[in-house]
């Protein structure tokens, strides 16, 4: 539970803090170890693991499915409280081994430590202490708050083995635009620098609008009938039955980062543009991308 890795051919020493070995080099940028640090506030606080995560996290990643985990050697960027870690090594992968660059791996490890499969680690998703072994690698939520998302991803596809595969979910500017223009500049200039305590408190009014908005006419549309114009239609109803904190939550999570990207179709399908095949982007729901491509050239050969 305490201790230090040391590295007898470089002389590195890397602490291991409440489980959780810290593989972080010295030169992470302080934006990335605030948007770290400010995701922390969100799941030290929502800390719970709850049942309709499985279902969200299919909804996210698909078509990759639960069978796509068994017997894979899996790596996950950026694993938050560990909702998805749980859920990959549930799942019967060989290993998961999940990085974050903030104080939430502490939660994962906790949700994960009976798995003797999972793996959690605080690293930098931009030098992630990975070798380039894995079967799988995924993201979800993650490479649209760094600085560079391009970049994140390819930093994520460098772990994955010649032959395996990437999966991915982030922000999408499509449906979004509205966001960019309205809540971007109040999130930049104003929330992400609220103490969470404020914030969480003034989030509670927009969620309480939303739940109710919700409740009130998403019903139809959870139900799987009801009018497509309804603004993020599957999005809400998918919502439709989640409790008034998971709301709360998702509004704290949109307002509290400093870093939040919104990518369309064409910036996305660049990332996979070369070096993968059986490359498959879509539309999630109109408001985001999700992809998921092979690898066709490990990262050694890519490197040369
Ligand atoms: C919106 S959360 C998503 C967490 C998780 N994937 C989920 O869906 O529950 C984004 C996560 O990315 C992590 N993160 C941000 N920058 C990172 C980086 N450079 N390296 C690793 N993790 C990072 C944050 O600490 C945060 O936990």
């Amino acid at each position: 539970m305490a201790g230090e890795l040391a590295c007898s051919a470089c002389g590195s020493r890397f602490p291991i803090r409440e489980g959780v070995p810290v593989l972080l080099p010295g030169n992470v940028d302080a934006v990335k170890t605030e948007t770290a640090s400010r995701f922390a506030e969100e799941w030290l606080r929502w800390s719970d693991l709850r049942d309709y995560y499985e279902q969200e996290f299919f909804a996210w990643v698909a078509p990759v499915t639960a069978a796509d985990f068994a017997g894979q050697v899996v790596f996950e960027g950026g694993c938050g409280k560990g909702r998805h870690t749980a859920i990959a090594a549930s799942h019967g992968a060989k290993a998961v081994v999940a990085i974050d660059l903030g104080e939430s791996a502490f939660v994962a490890f906790n949700h994960t430590r009976q798995l003797p499969n999972a793996h959690v680690v605080i690293g930098d998703l931009m030098q992630p202490p990975v070798r380039p072994v894995f079967d799988l690698a995924f993201s979800v939520g993650v490479l649209h708050h760094l600085p560079d998302p391009a970049a994140a991803f390819a930093s994520l596809a460098s772990r994955v083995r010649e032959g395996g595969r990437v999966s991915f979910w982030v922000y999408g500017l499509e449906g979004n635009e509205w966001i960019t223009r309205y809540v971007d500049p109040i999130r930049t200039r104003v929330t992400s620098r609220l103490p969470a305590g404020l914030l969480r408190a003034a989030c509670l009014l927009p969620s309480a609008f939303l739940w109710a908005v919700i409740k009130l006419f998403y019903r139809p549309r959870a139900n799987g009938r009801g009018p497509a114009m309804l603004p993020y239609g599957d999005y809400f109803a998918s919502m439709y039955s989640y409790p008034f904190d998971e709301i709360h939550a998702n509004v704290f999570d949109q307002l509290v980062t400093p870093v939040a990207h919104y990518l369309t179709g064409d910036q996305v399908r660049a990332w996979l543009a070369s070096g993968f095949r059986d490359v498959t982007v879509r539309s999630h729901r109109g408001y985001s991308w999700t992809g998921l491509a092979t690898v066709a050239r490990g990262a050694a050969a890519r490197a040369s």
